[in-house]
C-alpha cells in the first residue's frame, strides 16, 4: 500500500482537485482509499459521499474505530477496469481534530497508526490535506512514501513550497516531494516563464502542467473526476502524466 499526501501550506492551491483526479488514476490500477483531512470537506463534496463521519475523527484516530467502519465508496459511477474509491469523508468532528492530536499520546503517528489496518485492503492512500503547517499535516507527512505539492505559477506558491520543504525535513520519516504546477494560464507570459524555468530551479517541481480550466470547476456539478466526465480533456490527460511520475517516486 502507498501513501500518497496531497499537500501545501498554501490555501487554494490545486490540492484537492488534485487528490480526487489523483484517486481516479490510481483507481485504473488498484483499489484506492480517499481520505478527506480537511473540515471543508472538499474532497467528500466531489466525490458525491455524504459528509458524515460514522463516530467523528476522534474515535477514528484514537483507534476505537477503524477506516472500514467509516468509509464510504465514492458516487460517481465506476466505469469497467477501474478498482475500487472508498472516501474517508470530513464533517464538522473535524474542526476538533487538531486540539484532539495535540492531547494524545504519539500525536504525530496517530494517522500512521489509523493506516495500517487498511493496508490488505488498499493499494494506494490518497491524503487531501488542508492548508497550513498543522500536526494534522504532520501526520499526513509522517505516513506518506510520496509528497504531492500544487505549485500555482506565482511568488507566493514558491514560498509555500519552501515551507513544505520545512514541514517534509522536520518529519521523522522524510518522505520525497512531487511538485506540479497547476492552474497554468499560457496566454500569461510570467506562466509560460514559470514553466520554462521552474522545473529548472527547483528540482522537485516536475515537468507536468495542470492547465487553467473550467473543466476543474465543472467537478463540483458534476461530483466526479475530470476523466470520468471530459476524459480526453488536457486536464485529465496531465493528471494521468502526474500519477504516472507519482508512481515512480512513491
Ligand atoms: N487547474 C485548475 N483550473 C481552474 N481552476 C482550478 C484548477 N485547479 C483548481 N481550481 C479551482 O481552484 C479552487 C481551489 O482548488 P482546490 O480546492 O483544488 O485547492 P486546495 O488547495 O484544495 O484548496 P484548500 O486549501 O482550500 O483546500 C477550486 O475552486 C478549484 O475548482
Ligand atoms: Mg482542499
Amino acid at each position: 500500500m502507498k501513501i500518497v499526501a496531497v499537500y501545501s501550506t498554501k490555501g487554494g492551491a490545486g490540492k484537492t482537485s488534485a487528490a480526487v483526479n489523483l484517486a481516479w488514476e490510481a483507481s485504473r490500477s488498484g483499489a484506492v482509499l480517499l481520505w478527506d483531512l480537511d473540515a471543508q470537506g472538499a474532497s467528500t463534496y466531489l466525490t458525491g459521499v455524504k459528509p458524515k463521519l460514522k463516530g467523528g475523527v476522534a474515535k477514528l484516530v484514537k483507534g476505537s474505530n477503524t477506516i472500514s467502519d467509516v468509509v464510504r465508496e465514492a458516487a460517481f459511477p465506476r466505469p469497467e477496469g477501474h478498482h475500487r474509491i472508498d472516501v474517508v469523508p470530513a464533517d464538522d468532528s473535524y474542526r476538533e481534530l487538531e486540539l484532539m492530536l495535540d492531547s494524545v499520546k504519539g500525536s504525530r503517528r496517530r494517522l500512521e497508526k489509523a493506516l495500517k489496518d487498511a493496508s490488505g485492503t488498499y493499494d494506494t492512500v490518497i491524503l487531501d490535506c488542508p492548508p497550513g503547517a498543522s500536526l494534522v499535516a504532520e501526520n499526513a507527512v509522517r505516513s506518506a512514501d510520496v509528497i504531492v505539492t500544487p505549485v500555482a505559477p506565482a511568488a507566493l506558491s514558491l514560498r509555500s513550497l519552501e515551507q513544505v520543504r520545512g514541514v517534509v525535513a522536520d518529519s521523522a520519516k522524510p518522505a520525497p516531494i512531487l511538485a506540479f504546477l497547476s492552474m497554468v494560464d499560457r496566454r500569461k507570459l510570467s506562466h509560460r516563464r514559470a514553466v520554462e524555468d521552474l522545473p529548472v530551479e527547483h528540482k522537485e517541481i516536475v515537468d507536468v502542467v495542470v492547465p487553467a480550466s473550467v473543466v476543474v470547476e465543472r467537478m463540483g456539478s458534476e461530483r466526479a473526476p475530470v476523466a470520468a466526465f471530459a476524459p480526453r480533456h488536457q486536464v485529465a490527460l496531465a493528471y494521468t502524466d502526474l500519477w504516472a511520475l507519482v508512481v515512480k517516486a512513491a
